[in-house]
C-alpha cells in the first residue's frame, strides 16, 4: 500500500516522464564523483572503522563489526582435537558452496584431485544464487579485454591489483564459454548470438545475463556439475578454523557439523577458501541483499592463518536496494533496471544523476537526495529515491519488462506494486565486499597452499567493483584456485597437522592488550535463532 506523500510524488514522476526522457542526464565530473564520495559514500565514515591491533594487518582500518571478528577468540579455545587421526583426508578441501567454491571444486577433480566440498549451509546456498543481472566478458565485435580491463579499473579508483585485473579479463570470455558449454542458457538472439548489456561504468555492452536471475541459472548448473562428476558435499558443515602442517602450509581444516555440533578433521594436501562475504555483519547499519551466509568466515580463517587483507575497509553499498515495502527492505533491485532505462528520480521527478554511473558514486547520490537535500521520499524505514521503471517499457516497447527482469516483476508483484506503471522507491544495500585476502595471480594466499577464490579475495576489483564482474572472478578465478590446488597437492605429502598458529594468534592478542569475548567465525548472523552452539 503506497502513502498518500507516495502518490503525490509519482504524479510528479510521471509529469516529468517525457521531459526526462527526452534528454540524456548529464556524467559528473572526475572532480565531482571525488567531493560527493567523500562526503556521502559510507567508507568515509571514519567512525564506522577500527584499526586492527594484531595480526597480519595491524595497523590498518577496517569496518569494527569485522576489526571485532578478526580479533576474536577462536571456537576451538579449550576443546580437545585428535588431530593424529583426521575423519577425512583428500587431496583438495574447498570450503563453500557457492560459484567458486564449485568451479574450484570441478576443476580440481576435471585434474585427478581427491576433492571434498565442505559447506556450513547447502551447496549452492549461497550468494551466487542471487545474483541478478549478469556476468560481463569482453566477447562481442568492438569490445576486448583491453576496453574491460579500462573500464574495471577506473571503476575501481585504479587501485585493482593489475596482475589480477588481466587475468579476470583475458580469460573472461572464456569463462562465458565454459558456462555456455557446460548449459547455462544465457539470453540470445534468434541468431544465437548472446544478448549483451551496459552496466554502470561500462563502456561495451558486455553484460551477459540470464534474464534477472542469472547467477541462479549458473549455480544451478555449476551444482549440476559437481553432482554428475560425485564430488562428496559436506551441507551444514562449516570450517571453523585452518590446519596447517609443520612447515606451516595449509594442511586442512577443522569442520563443524551445524546441526549435531560435532567437531571434525579434514586433513587435506591443499585448502580452497571460497567463503564469500560478509553482507550479514550489517555495517553502519545497513539492510543488505547478501545471502544469510554472508559473515566473513574466510576472512577470519586465513587472517588467523596469517593471510594478508587487501582493502578491507572498502565495501560496495548497491545503489539500488528495495527501499518499500518493507517486506523486501534492502532486497536487490538490479542494476539491469537501470541498463535498460529507468532513471532515478527524486521526491519531486527530477533526474538527479546519470543512471549508470559506477556504484559508489550512485549510491553515495542517492544519499546526499535523501540527506543534504531532502529530496527523499519516506518510506517508513528511512528515505528513498524513485526508480521509474515504467520507463523501461516505453523505451524498449512492451513487454521488456517481463522478458528481461521477469524476477522484479514478481518480487515487487507480490506486494501489489506493478513496476510496468509504477516506478519503485530504492536506497543503498551492502552488497559486495571490494576487500579481501590478498592472492596471487594463481589464486595462492601469503599461506602456502591456501588458495582463495571468490568474494573473499581483495584487489581484483580495487575499491569499487563494476557490475558483473563479480560472476565472472567466481568464475575465473574459483576455476583458478581448482587447477592450482590440484596442481599443488600433487607435489605435496600430507603432513602432521598442527593448531599452533591458533596458539600463536591468541598469543599476539595479548600482547597487543586486545580484551574481548568476540568469538569468530561468527557462521551465522547475531539474529538467528540461538541453540546449543559450540
Ligand atoms: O545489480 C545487479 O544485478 C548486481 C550485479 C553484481 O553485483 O554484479
Amino acid at each position: 500500500m503506497l502513502t498518500e506523500q507516495m502518490l503525490t510524488s509519482i504524479q510528479k514522476v510521471e509529469a516529468t516522464r517525457a521531459a526526462r526522457m527526452a534528454q540524456e542526464p548529464r556524467r559528473m565530473t572526475a572532480e565531482e564523483k571525488d567531493a560527493l564520495l567523500k562526503k556521502f559514500h559510507p567508507d568515509y565514515r571514519e567512525d564506522a572503522f577500527a584499526v586492527l591491533a594484531a595480526g597480519p594487518n595491524a595497523g590498518d582500518k577496517v569496518p569494527k563489526e569485522l576489526c571485532a571478528l578478526l580479533l576474536g577468540h577462536s571456537r576451538l579455545a579449550g576443546k580437545a582435537l585428535d588431530l593424529a587421526h583426521p575423519d577425512c583426508d583428500v587431496d583438495v578441501l574447498v570450503i563453500g558452496g557457492g560459484g567458486a567454491g564449485a568451479s574450484a571444486a570441478i576443476e580440481a577433480h576435471a585434474a585427478g584431485a581427491k576433492v571434498l566440498i565442505a559447506t556450513k549451509l547447502r551447496i549452492g546456498d549461497a550468494h551466487t544464487m542471487m545474483a541478478e543481472g549478469g556476468i560481463q566478458a569482453a566477447d562481442k565485435p568492438g569490445d576486448s579485454p583491453a576496453i574491460h580491463y579500462l573500464d574495471a579499473l577506473g571503476g575501481g579508483h585504479y587501485a585493482n591489483r593489475p596482475e589480477l585485473l588481466k587475468k579476470l579479463v583475458t580469460e573472461g570470455p572464456a569463462a562465458v564459454k565454459w558456462l555456455n558449454d557446460l548449459g547455462v542458457m544465457f539470453d540470445k538472439a534468434p541468431d544465437g548470438t548472446m544478448i549483451t548489456t551496459h552496466g554502470g561504468g561500462t563502456s561495451r555492452k558486455r553484460m551477459h545475463a540470464a534474464k534477472d536471475y542469472s547467477g541462479a541459472e549458473i549455480m544451478r548448473v555449476l551444482r549440476d556439475e559437481v553432482f554428475n562428476r560425485e564430488i562428496p558435499v559436506w551441507d551444514f558443515t562449516a570450517a571453523i578454523e585452518i590446519l596447517k602442517d609443520e612447515s606451516g602450509r595449509a594442511a586442512g581444516a577443522v569442520l563443524l557439523n551445524m546441526e549435531t555440533k560435532e567437531l571434525l578433521v579434514a586433513r587435506a594436501k591443499t585448502v580452497v577458501l571460497a567463503t564469500g562475504g560478509a553482507g550479514r555483519l550489517h555495517y553502519q547499519g545497513f539492510p543488505t541483499s547478501n545471502h544469510y551466509g554472508a559473515t566473513a568466515d574466510g576472512l577470519v580463517l586465513a587472517y588467523r592463518a596469517g593471510a594478508k587483507l587487501l582493502y578491507a575497509d572498502t565495501l560496495q553499498y548497491h545503489p539500488t536496494g528495495a527501499a518499500y515495502p518493507p517486506q523486501i527492505f534492502g532486497a536487490l533491485v538490479t542494476e539491469k533496471v537501470r541498463s535498460l532505462g529507468a532513471m532515478l528520480v527524486n521526491r519531486e521527478g527530477e533526474a538527479f544523476m546519470h543512471p549508470l554511473e559506477t556504484r559508489d558514486v550512485s549510491a553515495a547520490a542517492i544519499i546526499r537526495e535523501c540527506t543534504e537535500r531532502q529530496l527523499g521520499i519516506e518510506t517508513g524505514n528511512g528515505y528513498g529515491v524513485w526508480l521509474d521503471t515504467p520507463m523501461i517499457d516505453q523505451i524498449g516497447g512492451e513487454g521488456t519488462i517481463e522478458r528481461r527482469i521477469p524476477g522484479m516483476l514478481r518480487m515487487f508483484g507480490k506486494y501489489g506494486i506493478d513496476l510496468r506503471t509504477t516506478p519503485i522507491l530504492v536506497y543503498p544495500t551492502l552488497h559486495y565486499q571490494n576487500g579481501g585476502i590478498e592472492i596471487a595471480p594463481d589464486g595462492m594466499s601469503g599461506v602456502e597452499n591456501l588458495f582463495v577464490a571468490g568474494e573473499a579475495v581483495g584487489g581484483i576489483h580495487g575499491r569499487n567493483r563494476l557490475m558483473g564482474n563479480s560472476l565472472l572472478d567466481i568464475i575465473v578465478f574459483g576455476r583458478t584456485a581448482g587447477k592450482s590446488a590440484a596442481r599443488a597437492a600433487k607435489n605435496t605429502a600430507p603432513g602432521r597437522l598442527s593448531l599452533a598458529h591458533v596458539e600463536a594468534f591468541e598469543q599476539s592478542l595479548k600482547e597487543a592488550g586486545v580484551e574481548t569475548g568476540a568469538v569468530s567465525p561468527l557462521l551465522l548472523p547475531d539474529y538467528t535463532r540461538k541453540t546449543n552452539e559450540l
